[in-house]
C-alpha cells in the first residue's frame, strides 16, 4: 500500500495493530527499530493516551540488539524502544521479550528467543523495516540466509547507518548484533514492512521488483504469503510496478 506521507503509513499500521489486538488481546508483536518506526510508535501512543488503546496482554519481541551493550545503555534498541513506546504504553514488562547485548553465551541466548516465541505461539505479526543495503532486522546480505535467530557481523554501511545512536561516530557502533533469522520472521501469521523517504527507493524497488534473494534479504519476504508494504510516496518513487502506486 502506497501512502503520500510517512505520517499517513505510519497510521496505517497502527490501524493494523489496533485492529489486531481487538481480535486477539494476546497479540505477539515483533518490532523494528531505527528512524522509519518512530512514527508508528508515536501514533500508537497517542492511540493509547487518546483512544484507550491497550497493550496489556501483547507480547512484544523486538528483532535486534547489539552485542557488548546492555539494554540499559542509552544506544541500545532496548533503550530506544523504552523511550518511543515502552514508557509510554500499559505494556506488561513482564511481556516484553528482547535479546540479551550482553549474553555470554550466544547458542543459549538465540535459543532462549526462539523457545520463548514457541511459548507464546509464535509472531503474529512481524513489523519489520528495510535497511540501505535490503537488510531486515540485522539479516545481511549475504550468500546464504541463517534462517533462526543468530549473532552477526555488520556491515561497514549498517555501521554507519545505526551512528546517529552512538553519537554519530560509526567507530563506537558494535560490531556485532544478535538479530532473528529470516525464517523467525516467515514464521509469522503476518509480515508488514515499513519504507518510508527517498533513501528507501532503490533499494525498496529491488527488493519488491527483482529477483528473490538472499543477497537483498528483504526480497524473501516476498515468499509469505501475507506480506504487505507500508510506503510513502517517496520510498515509491522507482518502483516499475504499479501495484503500490495508487496513493490513498
Ligand atoms: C537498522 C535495524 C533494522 C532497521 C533498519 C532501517 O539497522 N536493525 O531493523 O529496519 O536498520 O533503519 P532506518 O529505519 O533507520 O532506516
Amino acid at each position: 500500500m502506497a501512502f503520500v506521507t510517512e505520517a499517513d503509513a505510519a497510521k496505517a499500521v497502527a490501524e493494523k495493530v489496533a485492529r489486531s489486538i481487538h481480535a486477539k488481546p494476546d497479540l505477539v508483536l515483533a518490532l523494528p527499530t531505527g528512524r522509519t518506526p518512530l512514527p508508528l510508535y508515536r501514533e500508537l501512543v497517542r492511540r493509547h493516551l487518546s483512544e484507550g488503546l491497550s497493550f496489556k496482554r501483547v507480547h512484544t519481541f523486538n528483532l535486534d540488539e547489539f552485542r557488548g551493550i546492555g539494554g540499559d545503555d542509552p544506544a541500545s534498541f532496548r533503550a530506544y524502544m523504552d523511550r518511543h513506546l515502552f514508557s509510554k504504553v500499559d505494556l506488561d514488562p513482564a511481556r516484553i521479550h528482547f535479546l540479551d547485548g550482553l549474553a555470554e553465551n550466544v547458542k543459549q541466548e538465540c535459543d532462549r528467543y526462539e523457545a520463548e516465541l514457541r511459548q507464546v505461539g509464535g509472531l503474529d505479526l512481524a513489523i519489520v523495516g528495510i535497511g540501505g543495503n535490503g537488510h531486515v532486522a540485522f539479516n545481511e546480505p549475504g550468500p546464504a540466509v541463517v534462517p533462526w535467530t543468530h549473532l552477526v557481523k555488520l556491515d561497514r554501511q549498517t555501521r554507519i547507518s545505526n551512528a546517529p545512536l552512538f553519537g554519530d561516530d560509526p567507530s563506537r557502533v558494535p560490531l556485532e548484533a544478535f538479530t532473528m533469522g529470516l525464517e523467525t520472521i516467515l514464521r509469522a501469521a503476518e509480515i508488514a514492512l515499513i519504507a518510508t523517504g527517498s533513501s528507501k527507493a532503490e533499494i525498496l524497488a529491488q527488493a519488491l521488483e527483482a529477483e528473490i534473494t538472499p543477497k537483498i534479504p528483504a526480497s524473501l519476504l516476498r515468499k509469505h504469503p501475507r506480506f504487505s508494504v507500508y510506503a510513502d510516496e517517496a520510498a515509491c518513487s522507482k518502483l516499475e510496478s504499479r501495484a503500490l502506486s495508487v496513493l490513498i
